[in-house]
């Protein structure tokens, strides 16, 4: 691949199959191998070329179904997708165990969307501050015809904010506009306001406006979840203890905190990439909030009840849509929405913050008892066998095997095939 050009004139435009054709060269001729590609699953052609430029199939990630959820009463299941082992089983067990306490408890602050729109080269900003702030109708006005079906569901402009804010390029002001995108992620919704409304910003102030985005740091669509374990169904006060001496390792150190919260999103990005929706945005979102307070810290905070028990809370903001974007075209979206029977953003987002503080608390569970590795391992050795070669009911034997052994390698998953095939 490295000894040729990169560049592919008529790529974007060629169709797939042209596409795999060009791949299939480029691999020396190896057709067979991109014939892999041409298999798209539940995904049709078509949809692929819609939703990605220059696209030559799909990847397909393991989905699954997390059991055992109650979330507000309700009985859920909650459909993941993820490339990793334990991730589920996580979540299930540690949903298991909170079953008798009513399993998670959650609340929505709302879907209220920030698009910013950066304004540059201002001598005065707090005239023009208050100038904008004092035109907040005429702002609406613009912003909610930009999106009249958002407006006729209740959603548009809500709020406005005018940020002083020194850079050092000088002191810029920054426009936040604060929008109710109801159902929906809303950054094609607010991106479009921004655009829009920046202009007339501009002619206000005589400034010269620059960015106009939204932004990720979504903290007007903040999830919580709680929920309690007690101590009989964890292993006793000692788990209980250790798992509070965990979780403060976390709150005192970023290293720690860092760590805690890739966890918590093993959870929570599995349910938003099974929904369609943009893991990235969840991802910057979450992680910049976890950093607010000036110092990296964990997304759960936990506790010893009066009864011992320990309880767990979990805050993140949730930019989740389910109308818009590849969650209302990919088909496999549609289904796992369904699954989840949810007919709001709201109730998604719910259910997402449930997942990720039950995934928080089997990591810590985990990490506080027998380590990590052991229950990893089991079900990873699976994997081990299918890289070392395993086929079929291989597969199974030598993973079995290789949970009896301790170690699990590939090495010694090689070796296991090899006896078992000698
Ligand atoms: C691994 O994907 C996630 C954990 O590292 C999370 C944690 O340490 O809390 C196990």
């Amino acid at each position: 691949m490295t000894d040729h050009t990169s560049r592919l004139s008529g790529f974007a435009t060629a169709t797939r199959a042209e596409r795999l054709g060009v791949l299939a060269e480029r691999l020396g001729g190896d057709a067979e191998a991109v014939s892999l590609l041409e298999r798209l699953g539940p995904v049709d052609g078509e949809l692929v070329d819609r939703m990605i430029e220059n696209a030559i199939g799909v990847m397909p990630v393991p989905l699954g179904l997390a059991t055992n959820m109650i979330v507000d009463g309700r009985e859920m299941l909650v459909p993941m997708a993820t490339e990793e082992s334990s991730v589920i089983a996580a979540v299930c067990n540690s949903a298991k165990r909170c079953r008798a306490t009513g399993g998670f408890q959650t609340s929505y602050a709302g879907s209220l969307t920030i698009a910013q729109v950066q304004l540059c080269g201002l001598s005065d900003p707090h005239r023009a501050r208050l100038e904008i702030l004092g035109r907040e109708d005429e702002i609406r006005v613009i912003c909610d015809e930009v999106d009249p079906q958002l407006t006729s569901l209740g959603g548009g402009l809500r709020g406005l904010e005018v940020r002083i804010l020194p850079t050092r390029a000088g002191i810029m002001v920054v426009v936040h506009l604060i929008v109710d995108t109801r159902d929906a992620m809303g950054a094609n919704a607010v991106n479009t306001m921004a655009e829009t409304v920046a202009p007339t910003l501009a002619s206000w102030t005589g400034a010269r406006p620059l960015l106009r985005i939204l932004s990720n740091l979504a903290d007007r669509r903040l999830t919580r979840a709680r929920a309690v374990w007690p101590a009989a169904e964890i292993g006793g006060p000692e788990v209980v203890e250790a798992m509070l001496l965990g979780a403060e390792f976390a709150e005192a150190d970023p290293y720690r905190a860092a760590t805690h919260n890739k966890g918590i999103m093993n959870g929570i990005s599995a349910v938003v990439l099974a929904t369609g929706n943009d893991t990235r945005a969840i991802e910057a979102g979450a992680h910049a909030f976890a950093a607010q307070n000036g110092c990296y810290g964990p997304l759960t905070h936990w506790e010893c009840t009066e009864e011992g028990s320990l309880a767990g809370t979990i805050e993140v903001p949730l930019s989740l849509g389910i109308v818009g974007g590849a969650t209302r075209i990919h088909p496999v979206a549609q289904l796992c929405l369904k699954i989840l029977g949810t007919d709001s953003a709201e109730a998604l987002s719910r259910i997402t913050a449930a997942v990720g503080l039950a995934q928080n608390f089997g990591a810590l569970r985990a990490l506080a008892t027998d380590g990590i590795q052991k229950g990893h391992m089991a079900l990873h050795a699976q994997n081990v066998a299918i890289v070392a070669g395993a086929t079929g009911d291989e597969i199974e034997f030598v993973a079995a095997k290789l949970r009896q052994g301790g170690r699990v390698t590939e090495a010694k998953a090689r070796k296991i095939l090899d006896f078992l095939r000698a």
